[in-house]
């Protein structure tokens, strides 16, 4: 059997109570250390809490599906992934392929970033398709998220951008360089998505004891230091009165708390 385990959002004791005893009972754990990361992540800890020896894997393990698939057939293997096993955009692939090698898999859902933005008040029904900013370089500037933003800001839906990270170089882009980013794109593509007046959130550590929420202009946010990581931001469309009045309770104090 193969189970996809999700961590959560805060620390090893976000596991859930049925996926402890899983793990108890798992001959082989793994830990997927490429897609995400909760916020006070401690190996030691973890291995603390179920008694057995973890093996953190990158990406080709994971995708290269042979390997895990092969011990899943003759015992119970576990792969831990932060936050929800099934908010990755590989995971599926690991599903189908052990789906069609006849090994059963069970997914242990757990929290997501997906639904943790809730916590900003923003109506979680009124978010659009969900983009990711990637780390960029001379020749890799895709204008994706840009576009992306754009189209649901013209069906007055949110926009949760993802921040790109690289765990094995411990580096996650923070919420400033996507801001500049973004702007960036603006200059080039000046559709009028975004400006140093538009009111962004920012949101770090979510699910966490750290968890921090700013509200405000871009310009105001760009002002801020947050260490915490990982980091996301939203791009609101219309604001309902609820949702507004919830967002004030993060606001920057020099922010005009409307939106249009
Ligand atoms: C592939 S996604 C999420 C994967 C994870 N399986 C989940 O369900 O949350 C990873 C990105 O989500 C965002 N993220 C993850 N956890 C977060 C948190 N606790 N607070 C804010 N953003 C978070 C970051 O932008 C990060 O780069």
């Amino acid at each position: 059997m193969l189970y996809l385990i999700g961590l959560g959002l805060r620390n090893e004791k976000s596991l859930s109570l049925h996926a402890l005893d899983v793990l108890k009972s798992s001959e082989r754990i793994f830990l997927e250390g490429y897609t995400s990361k909760q916020v006070d992540f401690n190996l030691d800890s973890l291995k603390g809490l179920i008694g057995k020896n973890i093996e953190i894997v990158g990406r080709d393990f994971v995708e290269n599906t042979e390997n895990i698939l092969s011990l899943a057939k003759d015992e119970d293997v576990a792969l831990l992934i932060a936050g929800d096993p099934m908010v990755a955009t590989t995971h599926i692939e690991l599903v189908l392929d052990a789906y069609n090698s006849n090994v059963k898999v069970e997914i242990i859902n757990n929290a997501s970033v997906i639904n943790a933005v809730a916590n900003t008040g923003l109506e979680i029904y009124k978010f659009g398709k969900i983009t990711s900013i990637p780390f960029t370089t001379e020749s890799f500037m895709p204008e994706t998220p840009y576009n992306i933003i754009a189209d649901n800001l013209s069906i007055q839906a949110h926009t949760l951008c993802l921040l790109d990270l690289r765990l094995e170089e411990s580096r996650f882009m923070s919420f400033k360089e996507a801001l500049n980013y973004l702007l960036s794109l603006e200059k080039k593509i000046k559709k009028e998505v975004i400006s140093e007046d538009s009111l962004v959130v920012v949101c770090a550590g979510l699910g966490s004891e750290k968890e921090r929420i700013i509200f405000g202009k871009v310009k105001d946010v760009l002002q801020q230091d947050l260490d915490v990581f990982p980091q996301c931001l939203i791009i609101p469309s219309k604001l309902h009165f609820i949702e507004e009045e919830a967002l004030k309770r993060f606001s920057l104090k020099n922010t005009d708390k409307t939106s249009d």
